[in-house]
């Protein structure tokens, strides 16, 4: 089986500044990665750039077995166009830490905008498929509310919804609780729980690490753009072997 993301000395700068340094990664099919790491560290560049939010400086890209962003023909590399990148892109869903659904769309609407408008599917298969979504995330009975009548929690469930309602092979998540009031975060990590035990190849950047010790096949640290450890949840969580981890999990933990 091909791994689902791999990562080769994988480096994007802002200006001057190298938010990511040779980053080397492998995420397997079905696996679940979780990655730490204080503020600032490249996390969500990291993200970003398996989407193709950002593209790379340097190094490569593979999602699914495909090179991202760029063609090779014969031994040169042909920059892909607008249309190649989005058709790519759609390989992943990203669920950010705002929610970030159309307010002027009930949950359905939100579910089934991707799927009829991009993947130009039929309207009432795009609708079966959204409600059996919308189910799986426990809100199918508010499939006609507007976010602004939805928590929190309940938006950012229709939000993996509607991530997932494009079929997407690889999920990017990035700290998708850290916005919630602390009662809101259960429901989501528990969609998340669910989503891993179907199989879904998940990348979860994430502070909360009784999840991350649960869930996750490996854990990723990163710090000043780079990884430093990476490791069974266990180990990395529980018996940290870099002295920059051993700090950031003491200091996650008090
Ligand atoms: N568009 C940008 N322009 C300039 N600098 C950026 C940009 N995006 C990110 N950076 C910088 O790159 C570094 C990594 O940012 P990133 O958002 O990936 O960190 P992070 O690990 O996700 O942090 P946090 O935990 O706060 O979300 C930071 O120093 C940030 O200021
Ligand atoms: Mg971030």
């Amino acid at each position: 089986m091909r791994p689902i993301v791999v990562g080769q000395a994988v480096t994007k700068r802002f200006g001057d500044f190298v938010a990511l340094k040779e980053i080397d990664i492998e995420v397997e099919n079905g696996e679940v990665l979780c990655i730490i790491g204080p503020s600032g560290s490249g996390k969500s560049t990291l993200l970003r750039c398996i989407n193709q939010l950002e593209k790379i400086d340097g190094g490569g890209l593979w999602v699914d077995g495909e090179l991202t962003g760029y063609r090779i023909v014969g031994d040169k590399l042909h920059e892909l166009d607008d249309n190649q990148i989005a058709r790519q892109r759609l390989a992943t869903g990203m669920v950010f830490q705002r929610f970030n659904l159309f307010p002027h769309m009930t949950a359905l609407e939100n579910v089934i905008e991707g799927p009829i408008q991009v993947l130009r599917r039929a309207p009432k298969e795009s609708r079966d498929h959204a409600m059996e979504l919308l189910g799986r995330v426990g809100l199918a009975h508010k499939a006609d509310a507007y976010p602004i009548e939805l928590s929190g929690g309940q938006q950012q469930r229709v939000a993996i919804a509607r991530a997932l309602a494009m079929r997407p092979r690889l999920m990017l998540f990035d700290e998708p609780t850290s916005a919630l009031d602390p009662e809101l975060v259960g429901e989501v990590l528990q969609v998340m729980r669910d989503l891993a035990r179907s199989g879904m190849s998940m990348i979860v950047v994430t502070h909360e690490l009784g999840f991350a010790r649960e869930v996750a096949n490996r854990v990723v640290f990163m710090d000043a753009g780079q990884i430093v450890e990476t490791g069974a949840p266990e180990d990395i969580l529980m018996n940290p072997r870099n002295e920059r981890t051993q700090s950031f999990i003491s200091a996650v933990l008090n």
